[in-house]
């Protein structure tokens, strides 16, 4: 199949095992795709659309914590067996490669106000080409916490390789990182899984392949330039 004829796998399709989570392929995730992925879309409806896309992923995240049963009454005196979560809203920990991680903060915040946020700045050394940790800043550990790793793109996985390293040596533990992005391709999720077999991936959609500049293919460029600039 050619770049051109790219129009998406379905959940059931993908052959990446049961850490790796999928949208599933509606019709206004097509659409959304197709706008974000467009050459001709502004910047300000790329923003537009990607938040949507960002809340999805959100709330898609949310679905891997668990829960306990709760009983409630609803206003015709009627009991429910119902639900609530395990895990506090504090203990849910947003972390965003900088730059275009940030991105996905917002929607983050929008769908849990309580949630804490985290920052990691990691950058390829032109020389070396290799990826370099300058800052990190995280809530203070606790150990029920769970992490949603934030980046849009899931290309070579070497950023979110040396983010997840630096997770890891400040306590939270691989089962309790859920790495969440927009776009990811076959190497990347390879690479990520066969490092961290127990963490979590949940993505948008899984592209073709990376080109020969590291770039997703069909992608959609250029995440942090399109969204900030
Ligand atoms: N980062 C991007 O912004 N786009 C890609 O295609 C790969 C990495």
């Amino acid at each position: 199949m050619s770049a051109a004829e790219y129009t998406g796998l379905s959940s059931n399709d993908t052959k990446f095992g049961d850490t790796v989570y999928l949208l599933r392929l509606t019709n206004q995730l097509r659409l959304l795709y197709t706008y974000i992925r467009d050459v001709n879309t502004s910047n300000k409806n790329f923003i537009f659309y990607n938040n949507r896309l960002i809340r999805l992923l959100i709330e898609e995240t949310l679905n891997l914590l668990p829960l306990k049963s709760q009983q409630i009454i609803t206003p015709l005196n009627e009991l429910y067996q119902g639900f609530e979560p395990l895990v506090k809203n504090t203990n849910i920990v947003g972390v965003s490669i900088i730059r275009a991680g940030e991105s996905m903060e917002f929607e983050m915040r929008n769908v849990l106000p309580d949630c804490k946020i985290g920052k990691i700045l990691i950058q390829r050394n032109e020389e070396t080409f290799q990826p370099q940790l300058f800052y990190s800043k995280f809530p203070e550990y606790n150990e029920q916490d769970y992490i949603f790793l934030l980046d849009p793109m899931l290309a070579t996985g070497g950023s979110v390789l040396m983010a997840i390293d630096c997770l890891i040596k400040n306590g939270y533990k691989e089962d309790k990182i859920i790495f969440v992005n927009i776009i990811s391709c076959p190497e990347g999720i390879e690479i990520v899984k066969a490092k961290h077999p127990s963490l979590k991936i949940v993505t948008g959609m899984i592209d073709e392949c990376l080109n020969e500049k590291k770039y997703i293919v069909p992608g959609l460029g250029d995440f942090g330039d399109r969204y900030f600039t």
